[in-house]
């Protein structure tokens, strides 16, 4: 496996496949890689002929008083994982490399209406520097497909409009969410945990699957008040749990259970975990 930090490696590194025309995966991260990161490289050896991971902890899509400083970093380690799974190039940048005229005075990207909402609507800013960040990313190594995981559903939707509605000439893949054994959802942050909070996360799942089956029985938002009170009683500060369409994010009606999902977010302890789960029959991700 290569790694590139600059602009200029990362371009040489890229020019023979670019010229044999191989087909290239992204699959962007910020690194502190767990098994569903590297499900999503997989997915992309499966899809293209070369593969290329980036690890940046971006910092324009941190707000204030989040976990910038502290978001773990563990460069050797995810370097080990990348390799094991077949990855062909790693891009570590440092941010000059992605921001050359620093972060602040970046040019930036902005989401309209389907970043209003869910995540969105707590943090305001986020989605702007997730899109300023991949729109970079997506220009320098100019990939045939980008790989984005289900568990961030609303940034993976949002991802997908941006890339069609800015005429990027790429495929969008969907990874599933990759989950431990009682249902908790991997995530770099599950590592902030307490042993009393990790007891407690599980809940998210399996509150978005009681949910379910209730919105499947027909009970519609009666079903969601009961997943909210549930999980406010258990001690989650909850920001939101919600059934969406899965095309636009906006309210699903009670009957619609195909093309819908539920989307939960809240804090265990200081950590906030998000998920959701698809209300269709059909889904691989449940
Ligand atoms: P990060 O949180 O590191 O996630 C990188 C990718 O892994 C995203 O596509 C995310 O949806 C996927 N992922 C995370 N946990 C997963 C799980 N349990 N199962 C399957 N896929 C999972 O998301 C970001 O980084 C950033 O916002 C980024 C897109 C890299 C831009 O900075």
């Amino acid at each position: 496996m290569q790694i590139a930090h600059d602009r200029a490696g990362l371009a040489a590194q890229l020019a023979p496949g670019r010229r044999d025309g191989r087909r290239i995966a992204l699959v962007p991260t910020r690194g502190n890689l767990h098994a569903g990161h590297l499900a999503l490289v997989d997915q992309g050896r499966r899809l293209a002929d070369v593969v290329v991971a980036t690890v940046f902890v971006n910092p324009t899509q941190f707000g204030p008083g989040e976990d910038f400083d502290r978001y773990p970093r563990t460069f050797e380690a995810d370097a080990e994982g990348l390799r094991g799974h077949g990855c062909d190039l790693l891009f570590a940048p440092d941010v000059e490399a992605i921001y050359p005229f620093g972060a602040e005075r970046a040019h930036r990207v902005t989401v309209p209406a389907l970043a209003d909402v869910l995540c969105g609507a707590h943090r305001p800013g986020h989605f702007d520097g997730v899109a300023t960040v991949v729109t970079r990313l997506f220009n320098l190594v100019q990939p045939t497909l980008a790989v984005f995981g289900e568990k961030d559903f609303q940034q993976l939707r949002i991802l997908e409009r941006m890339s069609t509605d800015l005429g990027y000439a790429l495929a969008i893949a969907r990874g599933p969410t990759v989950r431990e054994a009682d249902g908790l959802a991997l995530s770099s942050r599950n590592r902030y945990l307490e042993p009393d909070q990790r007891r407690l996360a599980p809940m998210l799942y399996a509150t978005l699957r009681s949910v379910r089956a209730g919105w499947r029985r027909g009970e519609g938002e009666a079903a969601l008040a009961a997943g909210r009170a549930r999980l406010r009683d258990a001690g989650v500060d909850l920001d939101y749990l919600e059934a969406r369409r899965e095309l636009d994010l906006r309210t699903s009606g009670p009957s619609e259970c195909d093309g819908s999902r539920i989307f939960v977010a809240g804090r265990v302890g200081q950590t906030r975990l998000i998920d959701n789960l698809a209300l269709g029959e059909d889904q691989s991700s449940d």
